[in-house]
């Protein structure tokens, strides 16, 4: 088994009841699947942690990547080889921490804007070490090299 984590963006707005509607239709799928997480939204952010045999997570990974409703898919990490699920019983339990009310997920929240942030600056970091490279074989170009 394999679990994999990632953050998007909402393509759009999306009511609560378009969330849900998407968590459980994910969760009747998911159950069929073998697959458990959980799906957290958080302004426009989605975080999902997703669990299950290897080939079953890598297709579901592909057509969620593809899903118009979200947006900028980082894949955050993929753990292999796993022997336990960290969420057994959760066949894609929804969170939306914007409305719980409870302190102890504000943590969860100001991490989900640093990745926010992270992922902007890598991209802008990513453009500009693109832009060196292409200056310097260009450069190496005219050079001859
Ligand atoms: C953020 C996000 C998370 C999703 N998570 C799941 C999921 O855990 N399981 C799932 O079957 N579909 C998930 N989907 C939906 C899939 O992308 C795809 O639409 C769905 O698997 C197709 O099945 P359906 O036609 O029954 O909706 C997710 C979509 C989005 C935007």
């Amino acid at each position: 088994m394999k679990r994999i984590r990632y953050v998007s963006q909402f393509s759009q707005e999306m009511s609560e009841e378009a969330i849900g509607d998407l968590a459980t239709r994910a969760s009747h799928r998911n159950s069929q699947l073998g697959i458990t997480g959980f799906l957290l939204t958080s302004g426009r952010l989605f975080f999902q942690v997703l669990e299950g045999p290897d080939s079953q997570v890598d297709g579901l990974f592909e057509d969620i990547v593809a899903d118009p409703r979200h947006k900028d898919v980082l894949l955050l990490d993929t753990e292999l080889e796993i022997t336990q699920r960290f969420f057994p019983s959760w066949s894609m339990r929804p969170f939306d921490l914007d409305h719980h009310a409870d302190a102890r997920l504000e943590p969860v929240r100001q991490m989900l804007v640093s990745i926010l942030e992270k992922r902007q600056e890598i991209a802008r970091l990513t453009r500009a070490l693109e832009k060196a490279i292409w200056y310097e074989a260009a450069a190496g170009l005219a050079e001859g090299v």
